[in-house]
């Protein structure tokens, strides 16, 4: 059964005016590894952290400012939240179609609640916690391409004909601020479409972003803005001892105007000095150690690498699934071929290399916790391919080959065949970013022993679930694993209203 909304009644629990407190008793262990009886052992030692969680319930209005607007992404997500907005509907060869956030974790999914009646009850992912609706966001950004966004969503081809129509009137207006270009950083092929470009030495290109965000937030009169890069993916930029190691030698040579400071990384330095949440959709190391010093310095949200919208998601899940069952992955091949201005931005060596290093990581957990199936340091080959094919356009075709040993040196192979818009899966990736990363900042959290409450670590973990390369704060591990990343945004958003973690167990009917 599905309800819409609940509400958590308990001691431990306060919905107040203007927050909701909750008091938690977090489960987990400690492990200790030390000579008992002669001989080194691990003792696991049970533990409960107490934890204190306070959500402000006040829904701002929220502005989404995107670098790279006028792109396949930021014009499809534009298009589907204004015709989700204005209830649009349009024909299709098949039926009359209904606007919908198919696809989005926060608007489209479920979570368990409990049992009733011996049935199972769900409600909305959204009903955990007051969230932004997402029809009521608004979109403003950047783009190095001049184009409005009705005549972007026409250069995309991603959404029916008859939709495109009705959206026109709404998004004819919109017009993408000026971006910030370098074309040692994307591929040659995109000089053709930048001609809407910020002068200017790249201190003063960062002023102008904060001026822009400032400006948007008073236009538009939204309480808060995020920023999220969708824009081309660039090269990785060299990182190197007093150029971006630190937040000072990062800032030292802004100052200088140093050329190895790439345009993300010039949005994230404003984004940080603005304290705007600043989100990177795409692969490359935008976030450079000094950047990541100097958001953490700040307390400002940052939050990535790479939307985890396919290939990689599948991966995520498949190998998690091998592993998990005790079957042994040993070769991973992966071909895209893809006809939009992403795969031939990627179609350039540099930039491949920076998506192929982002979809290489994915499965080093999975991989790493099974010490029965692999050597230490030993590795499934793994090669991914993308290939560039005009006609395609948006329709991408992802082709996956695994092969696992199993029992008594069998083999299996698993192949997968995808063909999907591209940009039809990651738009409600963003809008989840964005909405969970809005969300985040009105968290506040307290262990027990600590005398104040403060925010969560501004390195953004909790997004990992929507990112191929998630970053983490340094020294903390990564989860590639797909059930577990949705596993720990679900369970931290039950925690902020008393709710225990899902654990599957079902005892009520065991005994
Ligand atoms: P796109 O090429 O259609 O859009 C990118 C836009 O960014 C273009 O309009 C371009 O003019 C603009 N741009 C480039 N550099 C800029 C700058 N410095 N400042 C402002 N604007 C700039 O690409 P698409 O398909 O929208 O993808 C966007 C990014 O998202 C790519 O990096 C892609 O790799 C990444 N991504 C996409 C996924 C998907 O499923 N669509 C999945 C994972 C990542």
């Amino acid at each position: 059964m599905f309800i819409e909304k609940f509400r958590v009644e308990s001691p431990n629990v306060r919905y107040g005016e203007e927050e909701i407190e909750s008091v938690y008793s977090y489960e987990t262990t400690e492990l200790v590894h030390e000579v008992r009886d002669g001989a080194y052992q691990w003792i696991v030692k049970p533990k409960s952290v107490h934890y204190h969680f306070k959500t402000s319930t006040r829904v701002p209005k929220l502005g989404v400012m995107l670098v790279g607007w006028g792109g396949n992404n930021g014009s499809t997500l534009t298009a589907g939240v204004i015709a989700n907005r204005e209830g649009i509907s349009w024909a299709t060869k098949d039926k009359v179609q209904q606007a919908n956030y198919y696809g989005s974790l926060t608007q489209a999914s479920a979570i368990r609640v409990g049992s009733f009646n011996a049935e199972e009850i769900y409600a909305p992912f959204k009903s955990l916690l007051p969230m932004v609706n997402p029809d009521e966001i608004v979109f403003g950004g950047w783009d190095i391409s001049r184009m409005n966004l009705a005549d972007a969503m026409a250069r995309a081809k991603v959404l029916d004909i008859d939709l495109q129509k009705q959206l026109r009137p709404y998004m004819e207006p919109m017009v993408p601020l000026p971006g910030i270009y370098d074309p040692d950083f994307i591929a040659a092929n995109q000089g053709s479409r930048a001609d809407n470009i910020l002068g200017g030495t790249k201190k003063e290109q960062v002023e102008r972003i904060i001026r822009d965000i400032r400006e948007f937030r008073e236009r538009e009169e939204v309480e808060k803005v995020v920023v999220l890069w969708t824009a081309n993916t660039e090269r990785y930029s060299n990182v190197a001892v007093g150029l971006n190691d630190t937040r000072e030698n990062l800032m030292a040579a802004l100052e200088r105007g140093e050329q190895e400071i790439s345009p993300s990384t010039l949005y994230g330095i404003a984004c940080v000095l603005e304290g705007v949440p600043f989100i990177n959709g795409s692969p490359q190391n935008t976030f450079v150690p000094g950047l990541i010093e100097m958001a953490i310095a700040r307390n400002s949200l940052i939050g990535g690498d790479d939307f985890k919208s396919g290939q990689t998601k599948m991966k995520s899940v498949l190998v998690d699934f091998l592993v998990g069952a005790g079957i042994k992955p040993t070769s991973i091949v992966s071909y895209n071929h893809l006809g939009n201005n992403d795969g031939m931005n990627l179609s350039a060596p540099q930039t491949f290399r920076s998506k192929e290093i982002s979809k290489s990581n994915v499965v080093d957990d999975m991989v790493s916790s099974n010490g029965i199936l692999y050597e230490p340091g030993e590795h499934p080959d793994h090669v991914v391919v993308i290939k560039y094919v005009p006609y395609l356009g948006d329709s991408k075709r992802a082709m996956d080959e695994y092969t696992s040993e199993i029992f008594m040196g069998g083999r299996s192979t698993i192949v997968l065949h995808n063909t999907c818009e591209d940009s039809l899966l990651a738009a409600p990736i963003i809008l989840d970013l964005v909405l969970l990363a809005e969300l985040t900042t009105r968290i506040q959290i307290k262990a027990a022993g600590e005398s104040k409450f403060h925010s969560f670590h501004p390195v953004a973990s909790l997004l990992s679930y929507l990112s191929k390369a998630p970053l983490v704060p340094p020294g903390t591990p990564v989860v590639n694993a797909l059930s577990k990343q949705r596993a720990m945004v679900e369970n931290i958003l039950r925690a902020c209203v008393g709710l225990a973690p899902e654990n599957n167990m079902i005892l009520e009917y065991k005994g």
